[in-house]
């Protein structure tokens, strides 16, 4: 929780985290659960009263006319809280289907809520980057939001507050970076004209994505992390069938099968953006991270360590 004193502070610090969808991505949207994990890679915002907005990305001062100004001001209106210079380091690639974005929003929620007032809520901090996801897209389900405030791995269905997903051991996650990333926006409303065009066909692969959520949280409460990979391997088909794949992201998920993952699979968005690997432990994770570096893909590992997902650390 962001604040904690009775007399608001002259800074304000919040922090968030990056995410992975480790099942259900778009589903989401259409009310399916997924399963997402909090990343330790995220956002660090610093919050000090200024007489109109000021935003920072990485030390550079953005100019007025930028969209994250209208973002910003969303946000504000949600918290009801007054301009600020907002100073953001981000961690994570921009835009690359790593929840960016709402880890900005999260942690510059958390620190002019500290800045301003003397409690936010977790609930308030939702609504507030919910507020400003929507600038950027639409129609957003809240998962990239609620994982942004998680750390550890969630179950989240839209509309209902995420739960944490508790899990034996620890995953070893690898990510790439495979090829350019998509705009959500445009990923999201090109799903929504293939469940226009075939409603009943969607619905069918609704409800497999759906029974892959449930056994992977079951698979993953018993510690049968091969038989979870393989589920992320059929949800990567279910999707490319979406036309969310592309060549950048099948050449990566295959060089992580080959190197010995246990299933990979695109991971947020897609048509670019980040492909996910679980390989069953650190070494099989080298070995990943090493044949992706050896084509050139960029790549980072992201462990998650089985504690159910607690709530922010706030730095
Ligand atoms: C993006 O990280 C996840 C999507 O399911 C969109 C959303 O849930 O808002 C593609």
């Amino acid at each position: 929780m962001s604040g904690g004193s009775d007399v608001p502070s002259a800074t304000g610090t919040g922090r968030a985290f990056g995410k992975v969808i480790l099942f259900g991505e778009h589903a989401v949207v259409y009310g399916v659960p997924a399963l997402a994990a909090g990343i330790s890679k995220g956002v660090r915002a610093t919050a000090q009263a200024a007489k109109d907005d000021e935003l920072w990305l990485n030390d550079r001062r953005l100019e007025g006319d930028h969209e994250l100004y209208q973002a910003l001001r969303k946000l504000r209106g949600s918290l009801a809280v007054p301009a600020a210079s907002l100073s953001l380091r981000v961690e994570l690639p921009l835009g690359a289907g790593l929840g960016s974005s709402a880890a900005m929003a999260v942690a510059s929620a958390r620190a002019l809520g500290e800045l301003h007032r003397s409690t936010v809520s977790e609930r308030e901090v939702f609504a507030a980057a919910q507020a400003w996801e929507r600038v950027f897209h639409g129609n957003p389900s809240g998962i990239d939001v609620a994982a942004a405030q998680a750390m550890g791995l969630i179950a989240f269905s839209r509309g209902e507050e995420p739960q944490s997903a508790p899990f034996s051991g620890h995953l070893y996650l690898a990510v790439a970076q495979a090829g350019p990333p998509a705009s959500t926006k445009t990923m999201v409303e090109g799903v929504a004209r293939i469940q226009k065009r075939n409603p009943e066909q969607f619905s069918k692969t609704l409800e497999a994505i759906s029974s892959l959520v449930h056994n992977a949280r079951v698979l993953l409460r018993q510690g049968d992390q091969a038989a979870v990979g393989k589920l992320m391997d059929l949800n990567q088909m279910l999707l490319s069938g979406w036309m969310l794949s592309t060549e950048e992201i099948e050449t990566a998920c295959a060089v992580a099968r080959h190197s010995g993952a246990l299933g990979a699979k695109l991971t947020g968005a897609g048509g670019g953006g980040c492909v996910v690997a679980l390989c069953a432990n650190n070494h099989l994770q080298e070995k990943v991270l090493s044949a992706w570096e050896s084509k050139n893909i960029s790549c980072f590992s992201a462990d998650v360590v089985g504690d159910g997902g607690q709530h922010h650390e706030h730095v």
